[in-house]
């Protein structure tokens, strides 16, 4: 699957030189998201919204935000889906470029699939499902400025089993051992990695691992055994891989934290808004009551209903006689009657969850 580097122009007439090459971005937004399943059977996770935008949204206008307008995107089965919501990029002033990957066959496989389009250009990779809370202006700025090799991210955890997980002496970087059953550290390598063409060669170098795939923390193993320049940092805000359901509900309650409270819609008398909600046009409230932080998007219905902290609402969607708190619901999906509390939950698209009167 691995082509060697095509030289680039740049390199051989000496117009520019590499660090004068503007960043590109590549997300990754491939894979089969077992662990979300079943949402995942029928949507992409990179698509699942907390506080009501796509995960992979933020991943773009983070981008943006660092300078990086040239961002290619990973894509598999999901492709159409993730078209479809991502367009060209013009909506946020960027250009995207779609990359096919055929199968899901690891990590450094999907950069490995994007070597053409990132050519000898210095690049940021961001995984798709990932959420980090300050963005990567600052990281993409350093790297820019001291340019390493590569610089990778990582974060305190309570299960590093289940990351990449690097080991340190001082600030040098030892190891990296993908999911390890028993680390050795409890640093887990973040979704953000910055390279630069020296990973072609890492890339070229690795074999699957054992659970069959190519990794990419071997190929940043590869760059501290030879020798190259691998700087680490530890992220000191929030930082959530979503690829699970608790991790997708408290990323949700971390964002709806910091929002701003904004009523649209209509909401009658007998209906109160505490704290940081956000109801979007076309919504009617009645005789509910909802507490905040929340946000419900435009043309819902809430009504004779109790929506409680910690929960998103996207368009279209109704609770009617029925209380909700600290859970996700997707477009046009419904609760109604269900005489009860609605907890913890994601809900997908067009689902409709009702009491039956008949015997139960
Ligand atoms: O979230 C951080 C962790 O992400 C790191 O600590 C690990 O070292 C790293 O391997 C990765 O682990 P995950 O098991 O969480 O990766 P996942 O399979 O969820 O894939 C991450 C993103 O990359 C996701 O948006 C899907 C996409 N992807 C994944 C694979 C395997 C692709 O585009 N192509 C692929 O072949």
């Amino acid at each position: 699957w691995y082509k060697p580097p095509t030289p680039n122009c740049a390199a051989t007439t000496n117009i520019t030189s590499e660090s004068e090459t503007p960043m590109k971005g590549l997300i990754l937004s491939g894979g089969r998201g077992t662990r979300l399943r079943p949402i995942t059977y029928t949507s992409a996770k990179q698509l699942v919204p907390v506080a009501n935008k796509p995960i992979l949204f933020f991943g773009i206008e983070w981008m943006r935000e660092a300078g990086i307008t040239d961002i290619g995107i990973i894509v598999g089965d999901t492709h159409a889906e993730i078209k479809k919501a991502c367009g060209d990029g013009s909506r946020w002033g960027v250009k995207i470029t779609y990359i096919h990957q055929t199968e899901p066959l690891g990590l450094a496989h999907a950069v490995g699939t994007a070597q053409e389009y990132l050519q000898d250009s210095p690049f940021v990779v961001y995984l798709g499902d990932n959420l980090v809370k300050d963005g990567i202006s600052t990281l993409v700025k350093e790297f820019e400025n001291d340019r390493p090799n590569a610089q990778i991210l990582l974060a305190h955890v309570k299960n590093p089993q289940e990351f990449g997980v690097a080991e340190l002496e001082g600030d040098r970087i030892v190891r990296l051992v993908e999911k390890p059953k028993e680390p050795k550290s409890d640093l887990a390598l973040v979704g953000v990695y910055m390279f630069d063409s020296t990973v072609w060669e890492a890339i070229a170098s690795l074999k699957p691992s054992a659970r069959g795939e190519y990794e990419i923390t071997d190929a940043i193993q590869y760059l501290v055994t030879t020798g190259y320049n691998v700087r680490s940092h530890i992220v000191q805000g929030w930082w959530k891989d979503t690829g699970r359901l608790e991790d997708l509900l408290e990323a949700n309650r971390l964002l709806l934290e910091t929002q701003e409270r904004s009523l649209n819609g209509e909401m009658d008398d007998a209906s109160n808004a505490q704290g940081r909600v956000q109801i979007g046009k076309g919504t009617k409230v009645v005789r509910s009551q909802i507490r905040g932080p929340v946000v419900i998007g435009e043309n819902c219905l809430i009504e004779d209903a109790y929506i409680g902290p910690f929960t998103s609402i996207q368009d279209g969607a109704q609770v009617v006689g029925s209380e909700v708190e600290h859970s996700i619901l997707l477009e046009n999906s419904k609760v109604l009657h269900i005489g009860g509390r609605m907890e913890d939950s994601l809900l997908g698209k067009d689902v409709e969850v009702r009491r039956d009167d008949r015997k139960p």
